[in-house]
């Protein structure tokens, strides 16, 4: 079943106090991108014969190795663009109390995530650790798979590539980083974090 490009143009207008028309629209384009990719590689996948794998090089083995930039590239964006939404939002109690217990104050949760976007090209993850029972912070790098940790559930994606923000603010990463801070949907957060809930209560 091929994967559709999810719109996300309302964003346009909630999120047009930090991101330009000309901002969003090329990170629509780029995302679109590697949907078509996705669905390319899981066709060609279905055709190709996977008694032919070989580490040098087969098509199925490329297909697989280059699997995972697609598919990571569409879920990440998919995540980032539906954590986004008009400014005005707060978090949740139950999530609040939550990163309070996994880093000890708010404050040290929002100097965490600055951390992993001052530290360079890539994604900002806010996660929950299945593995660990708590909140955490997980930076991503290279094709949306360096640093990818097992075993967590996103709650929050922040892209933090240049391609984000840099038609709108240069080399000024803080201040789109403020933008996205401000603009967090804290209901699809909220959503997110609830379906951790259950799982633990299972
Ligand atoms: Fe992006």
């Amino acid at each position: 079943m091929p994967h559709s490009p999810k719109n996300f143009e309302h964003l346009i207008g909630d999120c047009k106090a930090f991101l330009s028309e000309k901002q969003l629209q090329a990170h629509f384009t780029l995302y679109q991108g590697y949907v078509k990719k996705l669905n390319e590689i899981e066709e060609r996948l279905g055709k190709a014969d996977p008694t032919t794998a070989n580490y040098s090089f087969s098509e199925y083995s490329e297909l697989r190795r280059r699997e995972p930039v697609a598919y990571n590239g569409t879920v990440l964006h998919e995540q980032y663009f539906e954590n986004l939404g008009a400014e005005g939002g707060q978090p949740s109690a139950a999530f609040k109390a939550d990163v309070e217990k996994s880093f000890g104050s708010w404050d040290a949760f929002i100097a965490d995530i600055k951390g992993i976007v001052g530290s360079g090209h890539g994604w900002a993850l806010v996660t929950y650790d299945w593995t660990y029972g708590r909140v955490r912070t997980n930076q991503v790098q290279g094709e949306h798979h360096i640093g990818l940790l097992p075993n967590q559930s996103t709650l929050i994606a922040i892209d933090a590539w240049e391609h984000a923000y840099f038609l709108d603010y240069g080399t000024k990463k803080p201040d789109y980083l403020a933008g996205v801070l401000k603009h967090i949907n804290w209901a699809t957060v909220e959503k997110r974090h609830a379906m951790t809930r259950m799982g633990k209560a299972q």
